[in-house]
């Protein structure tokens, strides 16, 4: 097996399911943590992200396929994405219509009460012209618009300071699409957002 990659929770590995080129994440445990929580957290984690995946991808949000969950080694199995992650593309060029895509996404996800809990650009990867979401671990359930405008609002930030050169603009594509394809649920959650940020301001 092949380290492609360590994220902040877990290590990525190229390899075969199958027959089938493949990546394993496999979330590693942290020191900092007591060893029965870290465990539990980990196991809880593995398992949100493989169903979360799977339930995007049943309402038409492009998501690796899972190929096998293993909640005692902590480790997910799914389709090898041979792709590039959006941050690392993203540009004055393709911005408007990766954004706008980005935004519709996001809506499907909220107008089936799934939170992503962790969007960003590097959660993001484009194959093919296709977007595809990654990393539920930190996902939800939730009918709340707080926990909608909150989703957005973690992304907001990330993506002012990992595309400053592309806001506002970007950022407004992706609430356009957003507003477009969840209507008026849509312009209550994007209501609250600036809600929240007024809140902050004032504190
Ligand atoms: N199915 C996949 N196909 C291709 N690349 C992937 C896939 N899943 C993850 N990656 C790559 O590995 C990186 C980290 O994966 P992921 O975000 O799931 O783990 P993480 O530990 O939460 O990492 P981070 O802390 O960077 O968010 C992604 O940004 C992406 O580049
Ligand atoms: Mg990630």
């Amino acid at each position: 097996m092949k380290l492609l990659r360590r994220g902040a929770e877990a290590e990525l590995y190229e390899t075969d399911f199958e027959g089938k080129p493949s990546l394993l994440k496999k979330r590693v445990s942290k020191s900092y943590r007591c060893k029965e929580l870290d465990n539990e957290i980990r196991a809880s984690r593995t398992g949100l992200e493989s169903r979360l995946l799977g339930n995007a991808r049943s309402l038409g949000v492009k998501t690796p396929q899972v190929y096998k969950l293993d909640k005692e080694d902590k480790e997910i199995v799914m389709e090898l994405i041979p792709g590039e992650r959006v941050k690392d593309v993203l540009n004055e060029k393709n911005f408007g219509n990766i954004c706008k895509r980005i935004g519709q996404d996001i809506a499907k996800l909220h107008s089936y009460e799934i939170v992503h809990g962790d969007l960003t650009t590097s959660n993001i990867l484009l194959h093919n012209e296709e977007l595809f979401f990654i990393d539920f671990g930190l996902g939800s359930h939730s009918k709340k618009i707080e926990d909608k405008a909150v989703d957005l609002l973690v992304f907001k930030k990330t993506f002012e300071a990992t595309h400053a050169d592309l806001m506002p603009k970007g950022w407004e594509k992706i609430i356009e699409g957003y507003e477009v394809k969840m209507g008026q649920k849509g312009k209550d959650v994007v209501k609250h957002i600036e809600r929240i940020e007024k809140r902050a301001r004032y504190h």
